[in-house]
C-alpha cells in the first residue's frame, strides 16, 4: 500500500481529480459532508440518500458509478454516524469500512477526501492514522510458509489524502509516523506468526542483527557461556530443558545524547513454551510459539523508532529460549539463583516467563535507564481479568510510576491499542513466599496475573518500570488465529509523544 497527500486548491478541485475512486462522508438523517456538497451538483448523491439506499450510520458505505461532471468514475459514499463532530469509534468504524471496500473494487487509485478534522477531540493526524492501521491491517498476509502465496494485488494500492493546504505538514509527519509503526506491527505479526522451528532464538538474534544492519543499531547476542558468567541462574536453568540454545539479544538505537539515561524496553521470547516439566494440556498449545510476541513487540518498536530516527536513547533486551521437558529441565521444588543473587523455588515449571525476565531485568540496571518497560506474554490469568481488548499496565504507586502510567495509558488510548491498569501492592507480594528460597515462582491461583507482577517488581526496585502483560492481546485464537502486533502502536506512540514533550 502507497499513501501520500494532495491539498486542496482551486486547480485541484474534487470533481476534477484523477483517480479511480473518490471517497466522501455522509451523516445519517440525510446530511452530506462538504465534500459530498461538492460532488453532489448533479444531485446524484441526495437523490441516493433520498432513496434510503445509504443510511449514513458508521459501516455502511455505498459505490456510485460515472455520476455526472465528476472525472472519477467512481464515488465511495461513507457512514460518519449521526454528529458532524464524529465520535472517534465511529471514525474507526467508517475508516474499516473504507478499506473493506478498497480492497474489493476493481480502482488501484483512490482519494481519500473525509472530514478528517472533524473527529471528537482528536487531531486530523489521528484520523489519519486511523485510515493508515485499518489499510494496513486489511492488506497484510500471514503466507511466509505457504508454498502458494495470497494474492495481494486486488483492491486499491495507492491511497491519497485530499486535504486543505493548512493540514498538509502535519499529515506529512502523520503518514510518516502511521508508516513507522504499520512497519513495526508488520513486523512484530510476522515473528509472531513463525512456527517455533523456525521462529528459534538463533532466528531472533539474526533478524535482531539484520535489523541493527538497516538501522545502525548497536547489536549483541550474548550466548550461554556470556550468560553463565553473568550468572543468569534463572535464566538459564529455563534454557537447559531444550536442545535449542539460548540467546540474550541486546539492541542500542543511541539517537539522544551521549549521556542521556536510555529507555529500555525488555520483552519476553519464549520461542516455544510446553510448560516443561508441568506439561501444559495439549489443546491449542501450538498457541505457545506466540510466546515470543514481547520479543517480537521490541523488534517491532525497533524496526518503528529505526524508521523515525528518534532522538532518544533506547535499548531494547530480549531474552530467549525455549521451555522444554526433558531430561535437564527444571523440576517442581528447584531452587535457582537469579543474576540478582535472590534465590528462586520453581514451584511450577510453566511460570517461566519471570524466571527469564528477572534476569533481564537485572542486567537492565547496568544501563542506568530513565525507564524500563517489559512486555511479556506471562499469564493465562491476565486474559481471565481483562480479556482480549487490553493489555494489563502494572506499575507501582508512586508519583514518578503514576505519571508513566497515565502517559503509556494515554499512548494507547491515542492509537487504539489500549492497556488498563492493574495493581501491585504488598499485599499481594504475600503470596510468593517459600518455605526454602527467597521467594516462589508462582503465587497461587487468585490475582496471578498481579502476583506475576509482583514476582518481576522484585527485581525492578532501582528505576522506573512499567510491566506490560499482553498474554490477552499479542494475538488472536480461532478462525482468525494470528499475531495482532500489539503493543507497538501503544510504546511508538508513546515513544513519539515523549520526543515531542523534550
Ligand atoms: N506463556 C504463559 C502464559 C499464557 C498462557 C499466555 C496462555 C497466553 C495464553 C506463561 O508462561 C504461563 O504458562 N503462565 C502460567 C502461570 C502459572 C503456572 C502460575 C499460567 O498463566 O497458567
Ligand atoms: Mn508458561
Ligand atoms: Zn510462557
Amino acid at each position: 500500500m502507497d499513501f501520500s497527500i494532495k491539498t486542496e486548491d482551486k486547480k485541484n478541485a474534487l470533481h476534477n481529480m484523477k483517480t479511480d475512486c473518490i471517497a466522501v462522508g455522509i451523516y445519517e438523517n440525510k446530511i452530506l459532508s462538504s465534500a459530498a456538497r461538492a460532488l453532489d451538483a448533479d444531485g446524484a448523491i441526495t437523490a441516493v440518500l433520498q432513496s434510503g439506499d445509504l443510511t449514513g450510520k458508521p459501516g455502511s458505505s455505498l459505490l456510485l458509478r460515472h455520476i455526472k461532471g465528476i472525472a472519477a468514475p467512481r464515488v465511495l459514499l461513507i457512514g460518519l454516524g449521526k454528529d458532524e463532530i464524529i465520535a472517534e469509534k465511529d471514525f474507526s468504524v467508517a475508516a474499516k469500512t473504507l478499506t473493506q471496500a478498497f480492497s474489493s473494487l476493481g480502482a488501484k487509485t483512490a482519494l481519500v477526501a473525509l472530514p478528517l478534522d472533524k473527529v471528537r477531540n482528536r487531531p486530523p493526524e489521528w484520523a489519519i492514522a486511523s485510515v493508515f492501521s485499518a489499510a494496513n491491517e486489511k492488506a497484510y498476509r500471514s503466507d511466509a510458509m505457504k508454498s502458494k502465496k495470497d494474492s495481494s494485488n486486488e483492491g486499491v494500492r495507492k491511497i491519497t489524502f485530499y486535504l486543505p493546504g493548512t493540514q498538509a505538514a502535519t499529515a506529512r509527519d502523520a503518514l510518516a509516523r502511521a508508516s513507522a509503526i504499520a512497519k513495526g506491527v508488520n513486523l512484530a505479526k510476522d515473528l509472531g506468526n513463525l512456527p517455533a522451528n523456525v521462529c528459534t532464538p538463533a532466528y531472533l538474534a539474526e533478524q535482531a542483527k539484520k535489523l541493527a544492519a538497516a538501522h545502525q543499531f548497536d547489536i549483541q547476542a550474548l550466548d550461554k557461556k556470556q550468560l553463565q558468567s553473568l550468572k543468569m541462574g534463572s535464566f538459564l536453568s529455563v534454557a537447559k530443558g531444550s536442545d535449542e540454545p539460548p540467546k540474550f539479544i541486546v539492541l542500542r538505537h543511541n539517537g539522544g545524547k551521549a549521556k542521556e539515561a536510555p529507555v529500555v524496553l525488555v520483552g519476553k521470547g519464549l520461542t516455544f513454551d510446553s510448560g516443561g516439566i508441568s506439561l501444559k494440556p495439549g489443546a491449542a498449545m501450538d498457541e505457545m510459539k506466540y510466546d515470543m510476541c514481547g520479543a517480537a513487540t521490541v523488534l517491532g518498536v525497533f524496526a518503528a523508532i529505526g524508521e523515525m530516527r528518534l532522538r532518544q536513547n533506547i535499548i531494547g533486551i530480549i531474552p530467549s529460549c525455549e521451555n522444554m521437558p526433558s531430561g535437564h529441565a527444571n523440576k517442581p521444588g528447584d531452587i535457582v539463583t537469579s543474576m540478582s543473587g535472590q534465590t528462586i523455588e520453581i514451584l511450577n515449571t510453566d511460570a517461566e516467563g519471570r524466571l527469564i525476565l528477572c534476569d533481564a531485568l537485572t542486567y537492565a540496571e547496568r544501563f542506568r535507564p530513565e525507564t524500563v518497560i517489559d512486555i511479556a506474554t506471562l499469564t493465562g490469568a491476565c486474559i481471565v481479568a481483562l480479556g482480549h481488548h487490553n493489555s494489563g499496565l502494572f506499575t507501582r504507586d508512586d508519583e514518578a510510576h503514576n505519571l508513566l502510567a497515565a502517559d503509556l495509558l494515554a499512548a494507547g488510548k491515542a492509537s487504539g491499542d489500549t492497556a488498563w491498569r492493574m495493581p501491585i501492592e504488598d499485599a499481594y507480594q504475600e503470596q510468593l513466599k517459600s518455605n526454602f528460597a527467597d521467594m516462589a515462582n508462582i503465587g497461587g491461583q487468585p490475582g496471578g496475573s498481579v502476583t506475576a507482577a509482583c514476582f518481576l517488581e522484585r527485581f525492578t526496585r532501582s528505576y522506573t518500570w512499567a510491566h506490560l502483560d499482553i498474554a490477552g492481546t499479542a494475538w488472536k485464537s480461532g478462525a482468525a488465529k494470528g499475531a495482532t502486533g500489539r503493543p507497538v502502536p501503544l510504546l511508538c506512540t508513546w515513544l513519539f509523544n515523549r520526543e515531542n514533550a523534550s
